[in-house]
């Protein structure tokens, strides 16, 4: 059985979903989108999410009245798709819809919606373990607050990270650690953990979100500061964060080892006390 998705207010069988080439998103990657995470059928932070999409569909003049009804549309994507028992994501991606090709935005034209749900386990054996990352100089725009579909640069240096048998590409721009192709970037230094403030240049992440309020909760020092890209090879530990990768250390950046080459203490605690929130 195919699986069932949702398109502009219908709930249809995959291969009946269809948009036209005309639309923005195919034509201009002019659209947002989300990534929600549902454990056992319970979403993690909705509400954050829809937040997110709320700003995100604000910084681009996207105008989209139902967002209150995707709270019934993605319960009934898990629940159609058989994943209530399940690890699973809802994918949903917001275009300005379709017109003919021009540069400005159309007036009164209708938002594209399209959702789909996907088994999303967590990856034991690299929570476990910790993964190796690479660097690379941030080559994205200027506006990676905004969660764009524009991910051209994105799966460009994620590839690079496949191809040399990495889990994630840590981005650096001007000498600092950004965070990375799909998730958020946290480095620890003698009992501090540091992330890189929230700013045009980072995607406000939900999971960085629960992290600093663990921390804060736990008592850890955080300070909302970039690291340097010399500091990032001196760092007892790093985390890699993301409604995807949850918590995931890293233990190697390009050829060199991170603390002795194990996840650390502190990502261990942060890692536990995410899991019991989810
Ligand atoms: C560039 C980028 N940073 C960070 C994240 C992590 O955000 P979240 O924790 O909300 O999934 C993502 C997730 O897709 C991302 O694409």
């Amino acid at each position: 059985m195919s699986d069932i998705v949702y398109l502009n207010g219908k709930y249809l069988g995959r291969e009946d979903a269809k948009i036209s080439p005309d639309d923005r998103g195919f034509l201009f990657a002019d659209g947002v989108y989300e990534v929600a995470k549902y454990y056992y059928g319970k979403p993690f932070r909705f509400d954050d999410h829809i937040n997110r999409l709320q700003r995100s569909l604000s910084e681009i003049g996207i105008e989209y009245a139902d967002i209150s009804g995707l709270f019934s549309v993605f319960k009934k994507l898990i629940e159609a798709n058989k994943m209530v028992d399940k690890h699973a994501g809802v994918y949903l991606q917001i275009s300005r819809g379709t017109y003919k090709r021009v540069h400005h935005f159309p007036e009164d034209i209708q938002a594209t919606v399209y959702a789909y749900a996907f088994v999303l386990p967590s990856f034991t054996e690299k929570l476990e373990n910790g993964i190796k990352v690479i660097t690379n100089e941030d080559i994205r725009w200027h506006r990676c607050d905004i969660k764009s579909v524009s991910l051209l640069p994105n799966t460009m240096l994620f590839n690079k990270a496949v191809e040399h048998n990495a889990g994630e590409c840590i981005l650096i721009r001007d000498g600092l650690v950004t965070e990375a192709t799909h998730s958020s970037v946290f480095g620890v230094k003698d009992g501090i953990v540091y992330t890189h403030p929230l700013s045009n240049l980072i995607l406000p992440g939900i999971t960085r979100k629960v992290i600093l309020e663990i921390c804060s909760t736990h008592g850890i020092e955080v300070q909302e500061r970039a690291i340097t890209e010399k500091e990032l090879y001196e760092l007892d530990e790093i985390i890699i964060a993301g409604t995807g990768s949850e918590v995931t250390p890293a233990i190697q950046v390009n050829d060199r080892y991170i603390g002795n080459n194990k996840p650390g203490k502190i990502t261990r605690f942060i890692q536990e006390k995410f899991f019991e929130l989810t």
